[in-house]
């Protein structure tokens, strides 16, 4: 047997909980891989919000929708995943069953601009707020640059004392590995 990759395992677990006609929260938005993806489990009937706080980041998620003729089913928010519960649409009425985030620095883009753990943490604590239960959230973990390593062991602090009630935490990554290999941290809520 071949072991899942990091981000094969990724979409294998928003695979599992997310289905067609849902709401899923891409936080990182990027370069819009995961946008798109998101935008393809939730379908026609579903929807996908993502987040972004360098625009040049969002006008490439946005081109990558509209090549694959999916800009109708994202909305793109030039602003901090931190926002999202004043962001959301209040009269929703799908259900929130998904969210990623690929934390770190956009390929290709200004390594300057990293996510922080403080915003992290704040925009997790807003979706298992919002999240339906046994709704996951996935934490793509880069640590190899120096706010990367800093961000991870604040998350990991929160993560481990999340209390067992109110999720289930998982922490997937392969641990011989040179050169710091991201890592996932998968919330799900109970
Ligand atoms: C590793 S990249 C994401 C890659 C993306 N998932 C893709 O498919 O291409 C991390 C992104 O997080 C963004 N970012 C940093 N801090 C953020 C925040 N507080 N809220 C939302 N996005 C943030 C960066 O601008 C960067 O584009």
């Amino acid at each position: 047997m071949k072991l899942d990759r990091i981000l094969p395992f990724a979409r294998l677990l928003l695979e599992k909980a997310v289905s067609p006609g849902d709401i899923t929260i891409d936080a990182t938005a990027g370069n819009g891989h995961d946008t798109l993806y998101l935008t393809k489990l939730v379908g026609e009937e579903g929807h996908v919000y993502a987040f972004d706080i360098q625009e040049q980041a969002i006008n490439k998620t946005r081109a990558k929708l509209e090549e694959n003729q999916s800009a109708h089913l994202a909305t793109l928010f030039l602003d901090s995943h931190d926002q999202l519960k004043n962001k959301l649409p209040q009269a929703e009425n799908r259900k929130l069953t998904g969210a990623i985030f690929n934390l770190g620095y956009l390929p290709g883009g200004d390594k300057e601009v990293v996510t922080v753990a403080h915003s992290t943490i704040a925009a997790i604590e807003q979706l298992l707020e919002l999240m339906e239960i046994e709704g996951i959230i996935v934490l793509v973990v880069y640590h190899g640059h120096p706010e990367g390593a800093i961000e991870r062991d604040e998350l990991m602090q929160y993560v481990t004392s999340l209390p067992q009630e109110k999720a289930h935490v998982l922490h997937y990554g392969f641990m011989n590995q040179v050169n710091s290999p991201p890592f996932i941290i998968a919330i799900e809520k109970r």
